[in-house]
C-alpha cells in the first residue's frame, strides 16, 4: 500500500518537475499546449462570478420554474413559493472562447444592452485583478462587441533589437504591448508629438527613427536647440541642421519655400499631393526632426518676440500643409503645453500621431494625448522611470497601446548616419528641385 503511494508521489513529482523545467525552458510552446487550456476553461468557468463582481451585470426579469423551494440562483436566495414565477437574475454578457495570444489570451464579448465598451474599460484593472493578469486592454470591433485582452505578464520590461524598416516612411521603432511591431508611419500619420519627463526615452525613439530612416531615399531635417548636441552627430546624414533659433527661423523659412515650390509643381501637374505625380517628377520626401520643441516658443525678452511669432506660424504652416508635399514632422519636447503659446495649441491639434513618455505631472499626459480614453491617461502616468521608452500611443486607428522603443544608442544612431551618409541629398539639392520648364498635365494625359 505505501510502496503503491510512494511511486505515485514519485510520478507525480517526476511530471511537475517536467511541467515547470518546460515552463523554464521554453514558455511559449508550455502556454499555448498546458498554460492556455487551462486558463480558457479557468476563464469561462468563472466569467459569471467576475462579470458580477466587476458590475458588469444586468438584472433581468426571468420566469423561473422550480420543483425545488428555496433554490439558489445568481442573485442570491430565491424563496420559490411557487412552482412558476418571475424573479430577477444577474444576466452576465455572453462570452465566446478565449483565444490565446502571444503574451496571454484574447476574448470577445457581447456587450448587454445599454453596455458601452467604456463600461469595460472602466473595469478593465477589477478584472485584471480578478484573473491575475498584469493587464486587460478593452477594444470594440464593431458595435455590440468588445474584445477584451488580457497580458499576462508585462512584456515590455524586456524588448528585443531593432527591426528592419518594413517600407517607405515606415519606421519599426519599437514593439506594442500587444506583441506586435510598433510602426511609425509617416505616410499614414503625418506628424507626431513625442512627449516626456526628461530621461523618458524621447531622444531615443528618435534615434530609432534615424536609423530606420538613414537607409531610406528620404532627407532628413534637424532642429536641436540644445545647442546641437543631440543631433550634431548625425549631421552627415542630415540634409540640414538648426542648433539656435536664428538657424531655425532660416530652414524654417526654407522649408516653407520648398513647400509652396511643391504645391507649384502639383498644380501644374494636377496632382492632389507629391504621391500622385510620376516617380520621375517626385520630389524627396523630407522628416523634420525637432527636439525640445519648446525652445522653439521660449522667450527671454521681448526682442524674440518677433522671431517666436515668425517661427511659430512657419512650423505650423508646415504641419498644416505639409503632408501632402512629403514634409513630415517628429516633435520632441518635456512639455508641449498651451503656455508656451496659442502656435503650440494649433500645432498639437495638426499632430494626429501622439506619444506620451513617462510624465511628470497629469497635465502633461492629458495635454498630450487629448481626450483619449481615461485609462491611457492612467496608464501614462503609471509609467516607471526604470523602464525609460515605454510610452502610451496613440495614432491613426483611434486606439492607444502601450509600447516600448527599442534601445538605439546614439553610437548606433551615428554609425548609421556615416554609414548612410551618401544617401543625405545636400539641402541646396532639395531646395533646388523646384518647378523648372514642362511639367506634364496628369488630367490632360
Ligand atoms: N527603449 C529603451 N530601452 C532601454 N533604455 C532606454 C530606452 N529608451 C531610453 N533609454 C535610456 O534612458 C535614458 C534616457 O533616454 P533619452 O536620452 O532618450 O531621454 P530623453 O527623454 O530624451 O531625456 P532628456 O529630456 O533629458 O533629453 C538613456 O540613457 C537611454 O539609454
Ligand atoms: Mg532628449
Amino acid at each position: 500500500m505505501f510502496e503503491h503511494l510512494a511511486w505515485w508521489l514519485l510520478a507525480l513529482l517526476a511530471v511537475v518537475t517536467l511541467l515547470l523545467c518546460w515552463r523554464r525552458w521554453h514558455r511559449q510552446s508550455f502556454w499555448y499546449v498546458v498554460g492556455y487550456p487551462l486558463t480558457a476553461i479557468t476563464v469561462r468557468a468563472t466569467w459569471r462570478k467576475v462579470a458580477l463582481g466587476c458590475g458588469l451585470t444586468k438584472k433581468r426579469q426571468r420566469f423561473w420554474f422550480t420543483t425545488v423551494p428555496g433554490l439558489i440562483s445568481s442573485s442570491g436566495t430565491v424563496r420559490v413559493k411557487r412552482k412558476f414565477q418571475r424573479v430577477t437574475v444577474d444576466t452576465k454578457p455572453w462570452m465566446w472562447m478565449p483565444m490565446p495570444t502571444r503574451h496571454g489570451w484574447r476574448v470577445t464579448i457581447r456587450t448587454l444592452e445599454g453596455q458601452v465598451p467604456e463600461d469595460y474599460s472602466g473595469a478593465a484593472e477589477r478584472l485584471a485583478h480578478s484573473w491575475r493578469v498584469h493587464a486587460v486592454r478593452v477594444s470594440s470591433p464593431r458595435p455590440g462587441r468588445v474584445v477584451l485582452s488580457a497580458i499576462m505578464r508585462d512584456p515590455l520590461v524586456h524588448v528585443d533589437k531593432l527591426l528592419p524598416s518594413p517600407g517607405l516612411l515606415k519606421v519599426t521603432v519599437g514593439r506594442l504591448e500587444t506583441g506586435k511591431p510598433w510602426i511609425i508611419d509617416f505616410r499614414t500619420v503625418p506628424h507626431w508629438m513625442n512627449a516626456g519627463a526628461t530621461q523618458s526615452g524621447k531622444s531615443n525613439l528618435a534615434n530609432a527613427l534615424i536609423v530606420g530612416l538613414a537607409p531610406q531615399p528620404v532627407a532628413l531635417v534637424g532642429f536641436d536647440l540644445k545647442g546641437g548636441v543631440e543631433f550634431t552627430p548625425y549631421g552627415p546624414r542630415l540634409s540640414a541642421l538648426a542648433t539656435c533659433r536664428a538657424e531655425s527661423v532660416g530652414l524654417l523659412d526654407d522649408l516653407v519655400a520648398l513647400m509652396t515650390d511643391r504645391m507649384g509643381l502639383c498644380r501644374q501637374a494636377g496632382a492632389r499631393n507629391i504621391w500622385q505625380l510620376p516617380p520621375a517628377l517626385r520630389p524627396i520626401p523630407v522628416v523634420v526632426l525637432v527636439d525640445e520643441l519648446a525652445e522653439l516658443y521660449l522667450m527671454a525678452d521681448k526682442s524674440e518676440k518677433d522671431e517666436i511669432a515668425k517661427t511659430s506660424t512657419a512650423l505650423l504652416r508646415v504641419a498644416q500643409l505639409g503632408r501632402a508635399f512629403g514634409i513630415y514632422l517628429f516633435c520632441c519636447g518635456q512639455r508641449i503645453g498651451s503656455d508656451l503659446g496659442p502656435g503650440v495649441t494649433a500645432l498639437r491639434a495638426q499632430c494626429s500621431g501622439r506619444i506620451c513618455h513617462r510624465v511628470n505631472d497629469p497635465e502633461t499626459a492629458t495635454m498630450t494625448l487629448g481626450d483619449l480614453d481615461p485609462a491611457a491617461l492612467v496608464s501614462a502616468r503609471a509609467i516607471a522611470a526604470e523602464t525609460p521608452g515605454v510610452a502610451i500611443v496613440a495614432s491613426q486607428d483611434g486606439q492607444w497601446y502601450r509600447a516600448r522603443s527599442f534601445y538605439v544608442s546614439e553610437a548606433t544612431a551615428e554609425h548609421a548616419a556615416h554609414a548612410y551618409a551618401h544617401l543625405a541629398p545636400s539641402w541646396a539639392d532639395v531646395m533646388a528641385s523646384r518647378v523648372d520648364g514642362d511639367v506634364p498635365d496628369m488630367h490632360a494625359a
